[in-house]
């Protein structure tokens, strides 16, 4: 089969390696792709956004299944424009990648169905806002509507952080549209745990559990980022939990969807806070997570295609999945400054000297033969051992000898 992966990043560069490893996969592609991904894939140089030259591609080219992997591609309705073109394509419509393109609509949800998450209120005018921030008192979490790569959450600790965050969101448009609609909700306490979830509209496949490392500094402190590393599976994530979550979050969503008419095929992300009074929601995706989706995929035991053609046809409930009992850790070096402003096009050293790990590439690219950095998260620095301890530390001893200028990385992945 001819595949193309729709993407750039670290979590793309995962998905291919997968897709490479299938037998049915004959040619691999990837657009816009990056440094890394082009030792896996044949990079196409269109934009992931660009939902009718994508299109046209695939169409040209004759794909046999494009998978849609980032964000933005599937709130322009990717999949639906290539579904249209008669292109099978892997990830949720337009209609039901809303559960993140919006928190307003996944709240909303949420509160009819009876699915436990932080009681919030949405407004979209300042005064009211800031009126219930003061009532509500801190801390406090204040959220964009939309889409803000990662960024458009701050958990502020007093009142006055709060008001400013409202003031950026609102009024200086610091997230641009997104910002127009804000989200404020009750600050939750507790571990937090990624549950990725493969799903056929119908059946509810979870993935081994994970657990992001958000914030850009060691001891989780510092501004939110994309992800700064992560591990599978979760160590709070016990069996029992697993079954609770099924019941009560799992698959109350998925019926939700199906429900609304918006019947969810492709992952579904569950960030999930483990409060003391149970499992809430913090916020759905409407894809593989990443950095999670490294560690989680380092772990399939099964061919990945097969998985994703069973959930767009429908047959998730027979598909062979499974998990090797081990432990992964995903190590993200990143460009010092991240996830404010940062320097581009620095050489990387010491890639050929990594031992007993995978290098997921997110923002790299080749320039004269070299690979350079080109984004704020550069690498993901991948190992799987039997024991979470032993996956941690083989995912930084991989990393040593790897160098650019103003490299940066936490030093407590899978330790906070
Ligand atoms: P989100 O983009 O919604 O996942 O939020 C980013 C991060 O902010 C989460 O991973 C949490 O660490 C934190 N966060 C979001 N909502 C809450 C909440 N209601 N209470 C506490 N922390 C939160
Ligand atoms: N790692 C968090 C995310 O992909 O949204």
């Amino acid at each position: 089969m001819k595949v193309l992966v729709v993407g750039s990043g670290g979590r793309e560069h995962a998905i291919c390696w997968k897709l490479k490893q299938s037998p049915k996969v004959t040619e691999l592609y990837c657009a816009p792709g990056n440094g890394g991904i082009a030792q896996v894939a044949q990079c196409v140089d269109i934009k992931a956004t660009d939902v009718d030259a994508m299109v046209k591609w695939a169409k040209d080219n004759a794909m046999d299944l494009v998978v849609v992997a980032p964000d933005d591609p599937l709130a322009l309705g990717m999949v639906d424009a290539l579904e249209a073109a008669g292109i099978p394509a892997f990830g949720p419509r337009q209609n039901a990648a809303i559960i993140e393109a919006s928190k307003a609509f996944s709240k909303e949800l949420m509160k009819k169905y009876g699915v436990p998450t932080a009681k919030y209120e949405t407004f979209t005018d300042l005064a009211a806002a800031q009126d219930y921030i003061r009532a509500q008192g801190a801390p406090i979490v204040v959220k964009a509507d939309g889409l803000a790569l990662g960024k458009g959450v701050v958990v502020a600790q007093t009142v006055e952080e709060a008001l400013e965050s409202v003031q950026a969101m609102m009024v200086d448009k610091k997230f641009g549209a997104s910002g127009a609609k804000v989200v404020i909700e009750e600050c939750m306490t507790g571990p937090e745990v990624t549950v990725l979830a493969f799903c056929d509209g119908a059946t509810v496949v979870p993935m081994t559990s994970s657990q992001d490392h958000k914030r850009a500094y060691d001891g989780n402190r510092g501004p939110n980022t994309g992800g700064m590393g992560a591990i599978s599976p979760s160590p709070y994530y016990t069996p029992q939990l697993a079954q609770q979550c099924m019941e009560e979050i799992f698959l109350p969503t998925v019926r939700a969807m199906a429900a609304e008419g918006r019947p969810f095929q492709g992952v579904l992300y569950f960030g999930l806070m483990l409060t003391p009074d149970g499992p809430r929601v913090v916020e759905y995706n409407a894809r593989f997570g990443d950095p999670e989706c490294q560690a989680v995929l380092s772990l399939l035991d099964s061919d990945l295609l097969d998985i994703l053609l069973a959930c767009r046809e429908g047959r998730l409930d027979k598909a062979d999945i499974r998990w090797r009992a081990e432990a992964a850790c995903c190590l993200v070096l990143a460009s010092g400054g991240y996830p404010g402003s940062y320097g581009k096009g620095y050489p990387i050293e010491g890639l050929d000297r990594v031992e007993n790990a995978v290098v997921f590439h997110a923002g790299t690219a080749q320039k004269d033969g070299q690979i350079v950095t080109n984004g704020g998260r550069v690498l993901g620095v991948t190992a799987v051992a039997p024991t979470l301890e032993a996956a941690i530390d083989a995912a930084y001893a991989a990393a040593t000898p790897i160098h650019f200028q103003d490299m940066t990385f936490r030093h407590d992945i899978g330790r906070v």
